[in-house]
């Protein structure tokens, strides 16, 4: 029987498996190919500026007529007063920016990195000395793209999209959010998202501190049936998809299983690292955004816990973590700039085409349920 679920009909797709919004990694082309061979591509569109994100839905469109989705995130600690997030009495995070630079500093010297010419996305730093990127405004100005470029489908990576609601639903956009409990779960439901994402701690990125075996099932049972629900964290083959499906989902959310793929928008040698990798070389990390994050496990994260060292709330943490990570990647250093992937990692053996993972995916997961009568 071919792979189907109400998902395939709510997105128009053929195969209920979606690729993972990505920052960096899921850019137009990947996107395109994983839409173009019958699943969902969803742009990782979170640190790209408007106008970006503009031309990533324009090039998307060129390349598929396929539906898509863009994925940004919508934290709600950020669209309340980041400023406070240290608690009264305590230092504000802004007034630790100059100190937790100095840490940087020193790190980059130790390791022999030299600061790049900005990259569009460092960080910046507005008139009021308060953070651009990743700010409110900054998640608003993308929202507004969103809603201009009437997307066939948005994704919430963080947060709840409720106050944009009515206006993608009056453009016909299919609205996603990923969640990793029940409570945020109930939020985004009640909002009328379309489809809930249930992404657990194995899971590449942001993530939550409950495993994804043990979420699926009951994020499941609190929709009741009303709003499907698809799995996410650790999902790298087949099996894991079927696995997701016997736990309720109705399909899978794949992030780190396409980051190995001659379309993603990550460098060559973090390609590699992911093929080198195995089950056991990621952490859980605050070091790169402020909120806990599974990478490859590398010298920055570290270096986090030997100093003993709390990083900064978001948006703040990126812009200490922002040119280290820029340097490091500019001198492909496997050891400092690994990037993001989760527990799957020991499953991807190697580069290839995303037409190509899709398509595994898809049959194994096929074979993976024909196959479970055995046991009854
Ligand atoms: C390299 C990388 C970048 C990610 N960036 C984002 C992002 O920008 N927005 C988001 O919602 N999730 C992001 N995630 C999380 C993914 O959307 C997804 O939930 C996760 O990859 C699923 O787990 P898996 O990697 O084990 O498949 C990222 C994950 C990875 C591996």
């Amino acid at each position: 029987m071919p792979l189907h679920s109400r998902i395939c009909d709510i997105l128009s797709i053929q195969y209920p498996i979606v690729l993972a919004g990505m920052g960096g990694a899921s850019v137009p082309r990947l996107a395109a190919a994983v839409s173009n061979a019958g699943g969902l591509g969803v742009l990782g569109a979170a640190a790209c500026s408007p106008e970006e994100l503009r031309e990533w839905i324009r090039e998307v469109r060129s390349l598929t007529d396929k539906p898509f989705g863009v994925d940004t995130l919508l934290p709600a600690s950020v669209r309340r007063d980041p400023t406070d997030a240290a608690g009264a009495g305590k230092p504000s995070a802004l007034e630790l920016v100059s100190d937790y630079q100095a840490f940087a500093d020193e790190f980059m010297r130790q390791e022999g990195l030299t600061k790049v010419a900005r990259p569009r996305r460092e960080p910046n730093v507005n008139d009021q000395g308060g953070p651009m990127f990743f700010s409110k405004e900054f998640f608003e100005e993308q929202m507004e793209v969103v809603v201009e470029e009437k997307v066939p489908v948005y994704a919430a990576g963080l947060g709840n999209p409720g106050p944009w609601m009515e206006r993608m639903r009056e453009n016909g956009t299919k609205v996603m959010a990923v969640i990793g409990s029940v409570k945020h779960a109930l939020q985004v439901a009640a909002a009328g998202v379309d489809v809930v994402v249930a992404q657990g701690h194995d899971g590449g990125g942001h993530n939550s501190p409950i495993g994804t075996m043990a979420l699926i099932p009951q994020v499941v049972d609190a929709m009741g049936g009303r709003v499907p629900v698809l799995g996410a964290g650790g999902i790298a083959d087949g099996r894991g998809v079927a696995a997701a499906m016997m736990l309720g989902a109705e399909g899978a959310w794949v992030g780190t299983a396409f980051l190995a793929t001659d379309e993603a928008g990550i460098q060559q040698f973090q390609k590699e690292v992911l093929v080198e990798s195995g089950d056991a070389d990621t952490v859980v990390s605050r070091s790169v955004t402020g909120k806990p994050a599974r990478l490859v496990r590398n010298k920055w994260a570290q270096a986090w816990l030997d100093a003993d060292k709390q990083p900064l709330p978001m948006p703040f943490q990126s812009m200490i973590a922002g040119p280290v990570l820029a340097a490091a990647s500019h001198d492909q250093r496997k050891d400092i700039a690994p990037g993001f992937a989760g527990q799957g990692l020991g499953l991807i053996k190697a580069i290839r085409p995303a037409r190509e993972v899709l398509n595994d995916l898809v049959s194994g997961a096929e074979q993976a349920l024909a196959g479970a009568k055995q046991f009854t």
